[in-house]
Formats: C-alpha cells, structure tokens, sequence
C-alpha cells in the first residue's frame, strides 16, 4: 500500500498550538483549473452530500461553484451522479457514523459505475483515525481532501481521474485565506458569508479547531465588498459565519473588530443580517450596541452556554463562569429588551455530577432561552476530554438529556407565545415541504413560521399575522 504518512498530520494539540505563530495571507489568485481540466465535466453530474454546520454549507458551495465551473451540472439524485463528494463533519461520533453509512452505500453505486468519482472532505478528512478506517476498510473511496484543499479540487479530481490509488491531500498546516474561489450558492434570497476561519478557543472537548486550524480572518474590504454584491444581486438575509465571530478581526494588522465589521455591514442597508456562533467570553458591550442601533442586525443571538456549573465550564475550558455568562445574558436583554437568545448544550461531561446537571437546568430555568441544540457529551480522539476518565453511566445521560429537552419544549412554547396575535415581518423561504397550500419562512426574530400567503412573495419579506404559536414553530396569516 501507498504511504500516505507525508500528505497527512492528524489532529494534535501540540501541533495545533504551535500553528498560531505562523503568519497568513490574503490571496485572490491561487485558485486555478489546469487547462486540460477546463470542460472535462461536460454532460456529466456531480452529487454534493453536506454534513455538520454552517461552515460546511459554505464550503459545499464553493466545491459546487468549482464543479460547475469544470462543466459539472447539479443533480439531486445520487444515483445518477459521475462526481459524488461527502462533505463530512467530526463533531461527535454518530455524525462520523452517519457518514461512514453514507461510504457503504455509495459502495454498491460505484459497482454500476465504475468510472463514478468518489471524494470524501470536510473535517472528518482532518483526522487521522478516520483515514486509518478508510485506508483499510473503505478503498472504494477515491479522492480524501481537507479543509485546507478546497481550492485545489481541481488538481485533485485530476489525480483521481488517472491514478489507480486513493488521492488523498490533507494539510494539518492550515492554508492562507483564499478569496478567488468561485460559488454556487444553494440559495437565492439568503446567502452565507464567511468573516473568518478556524477556531483558537480549543474547548476542551472540541475536534474544530483542529480540523479547521487557527483563526483567520478575512479582510473587511473583501467581506464588505461580498455583502454589496449580494445586495446588488437581490440578496435579502445574509449570515456572518465564523466558529467564534467575536474574534473577528484579532489576527489581522489593522483596526477591524466585529463590532466595527457589524456596524459597516449594516450601512450597505442590506435587509437582514445574522452572524453566528458568539463565544459568551469576548462577546464586548460594543457589540450588543451594534445590534440594537441598527435595524437590520437581526435581535436574534445564537450564545452557548455548554453548561450551568462554573466547575464544569472550567473543565470544558470555556473561560467564563455561571455568574460571568447570566450577566452577559442579562446585559444583552437589557439592552436588546426582546432578543431571541438560543444555547448549545453538552450534558454529560466526564464526570459531570447530579448536582452540577442540576445548575444546568437552573440556569436554563433563568435564562428561558428561545431555543437549544442539546448534545451528549461524544469524546474526540486527541482533545484534552477524551482522555478523561468517566464515571457517568450512558444511560444517565440520556436520562439527563431528556429530562432538559422536557425544559427546552417548556420554554420554547412559551418564547413563541409572546409573538401570537402580533404582525411580524417575515423572510418567505418557499412553499412548506409537509403542505402545499402553506407557506414558511422565517420572522426577524429567527422564528419559523408556517403560514398562508402569496406564492409571489417567495424571496421577499412580507407582513404576517401570527395567529397561533406551537413549540417549534408560528402560524400564521399573511397581511396583504
Ligand atoms: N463554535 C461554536 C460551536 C460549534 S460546534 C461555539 O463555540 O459555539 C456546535 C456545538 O456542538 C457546540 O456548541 C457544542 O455544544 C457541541 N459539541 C462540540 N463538541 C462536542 C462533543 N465532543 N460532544 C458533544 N457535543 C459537542
Ligand atoms: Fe469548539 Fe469551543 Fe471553538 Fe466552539 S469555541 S468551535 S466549541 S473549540
Ligand atoms: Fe462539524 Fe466541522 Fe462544522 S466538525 S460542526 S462540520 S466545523
């Protein structure tokens, strides 16, 4: 077998550490297509499966602006695809087992056709136990690329396409950030806008910052620049994705903050602006007045909190306590009197007590959030948590993530409840998936609403009267 020891370097704490030294540079011309490549997807489909968060999203549009750009056409169906990409995420372990589900079944496709292209990316690419499975178990997989090689799919596709042996290129070195890439963006009236990459924060219990590298953030100027041109393109809602928006700007030479970045993006006047995630520990009052001066920053802030008990934040490395994260959150209200305010939740950290848990719930109780993405607690080989020892029984922890979910749908109710009988101004994504007659989109305050309306409207934002509130969405009728 090949030796793929010199393209790869797994995750590694130590490792990883030492890379935020090491300087980063803005590039607009380091993406190319050699020129026995241009075409060479004509007639031909490719398959995009995307996997994990928002990130992910945003990749995956950028390999299908690559494919496209190669002659490569969209399908829908697997089936008939000659290019198949998994763009996978590591974050806990039944999402790598989904994945893994995904590469069997992809198997008996490639029996029908055998010159189908099968490529593996995205963060579980960055880990080496995941190559070692792949490398023994999986050697119908083409293509393995990382994080780092989008840009370089090109070059890569090629190798696939001629060489008998699994390619695989995965840089542990994180890449420059890279601005010429092209896109293909999966929608047409909401659009993901990348501000910076990689996470320096290495919670404890987290695989990101080592399969995303260091932070690095764009330049104002490119993202500013973005946002206007998809201002100008008709695009209403964009999202400022980075794993910890607050660090915005820390990396590079000049003034730029995210309180600053917020403030100039909000002048292009674009409709809507989010952002996510925010880390509760550098999350500045300037920011928060940022968001309540302009009204096209939207009063919906995504703040995992991880846990209630300031021990267990410590463990998780975090670098707040309880107290530290309730006046952040009470800041925030006070300030933004009716802002939606979501969590992340891990329950069951090693050695997590009864009474610890107990803080969670309390913490929940006080906060009553609007919404939360709840998780047990998965080790990730190499992270400082992994290696633990745990006294927490598994089924005590879904004991204990049943009994906040019950918490989580209590309050969720009861956050919708506040908008029923209001006229809210909602973003209409399209005609609901479960009924045709109804339409859904989403309110200013980050609420899915089902609602009737004019199919018309699809793309714009519109009046509508919530006439009944439920605990995981509105209803609702449009005003016109
Ligand atoms: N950058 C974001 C989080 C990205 S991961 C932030 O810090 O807010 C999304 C969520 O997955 C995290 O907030 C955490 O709740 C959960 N998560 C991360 N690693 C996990 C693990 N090893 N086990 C269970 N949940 C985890
Ligand atoms: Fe992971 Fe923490 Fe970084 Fe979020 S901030 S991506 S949880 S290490
Ligand atoms: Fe998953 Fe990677 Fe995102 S691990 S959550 S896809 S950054």
């Amino acid at each position: 077998m090949k030796d793929y020891s010199q393209y790869f370097k797994g995750p590694n704490l130590q490792e990883a550490k030492k890379r935020s030294h090491q300087q980063v540079d803005h590039l607009d011309d380091v993406f190319e297509i050699p020129a026995d490549m241009v075409n060479v997807g004509r007639g031909k489909k490719y398959y995009i499966h995307t996997y994990g968060c928002q990130a992910n999203e945003r990749d995956s549009e950028t390999l299908a602006g690559i494919l496209e750009m190669l002659g490569y056409d969209q399908s829908d169906d697997i089936k008939e695809a000659d290019v198949i990409l998994l763009n996978t995420c590591a974050i806990r372990e039944n999402a790598e087992e989904k994945v893994f589900g995904k590469v069997g079944y992809v198997k008996n496709l490639k029996k029908n056709n055998p010159d189908l292209i099968f490529g593996l990316c995205g963060c579980m690419a960055q880990e080496e136990v995941v190559i070692q499975r792949i490398l023994e178990k999986h050697p119908h997989i083409d293509l393995i690329f990382g994080t780092h090689n989008i840009h370089r799919l090109p070059q890569l596709l090629k190798e696939a396409m001629y060489s008998k042996e699994m390619v695989v290129e995965v840089w542990s070195k994180e890449g420059d950030v890279i601005e010429n890439t092209p896109v293909t963006r999966a929608n047409h009236h909401k659009a993901w806008v990348n501000i910076m990459y990689g996470c320096n924060k290495f919670c404890t219990y987290c695989i990101v910052p080592y399969t995303r590298g260091k932070e690095r953030s764009r330049l104002m100027s490119d993202i500013v620049k973005e946002v206007e041109d998809l201002k100008e393109q008709g695009y209403q809602e964009i999202t400022l994705l980075g794993q910890n928006v607050n660090s915005y700007g820390k990396d590079l030479d000049d003034q730029s903050s995210f309180a600053l970045l917020l403030e100039t993006v909000a002048k292009t006047g674009i409709s809507r602006i989010r952002f996510t995630t925010s880390h509760p520990w550098d999350f500045s009052k300037d920011m928060i007045e940022v968001i309540a001066k302009y009204d096209n920053i939207m009063p919906a802030i995504h703040l995992p909190v991880q846990s209630g008990n300031s021990n267990v934040l410590k463990l998780m490395g975090r670098r707040y306590t309880r107290e530290q994260y309730l006046d952040l959150f009470h800041t925030i209200k006070e300030i933004i009197p009716d802002c939606t305010i979501t969590t992340d939740i891990i329950v069951g950290f090693p050695n997590e007590t009864e009474e610890q848990f107990e803080d969670t719930l309390s913490l929940y109780r006080e906060c009553e959030y609007d919404l939360a993405y709840t998780f047990i607690y998965s080790p990730r080989e190499g992270t400082p948590a992994a290696k633990m020892k745990d006294n927490v029984p598994f089924e005590e922890k879904q004991q204990r993530l049943e009994r906040l979910n019950e918490i989580v749908r209590e309050k969720a109710l009861k956050q919708n409840q506040r908008f029923y009988n209001q006229v809210v101004d909602v973003l209409v994504d399209g005609v609901s998936k479960k009924d045709e007659n109804m339409l859904t989109g989403y309110t200013a305050h980050q609420k899915l609403i089902n609602f009737k309306g004019r199919k018309e409207d699809i793309g714009q934002i519109v009046k509508v009267k919530v006439t009944e509130a439920k605990t995981w969405a509105l209803k609702g009728e449009q005003i016109v």
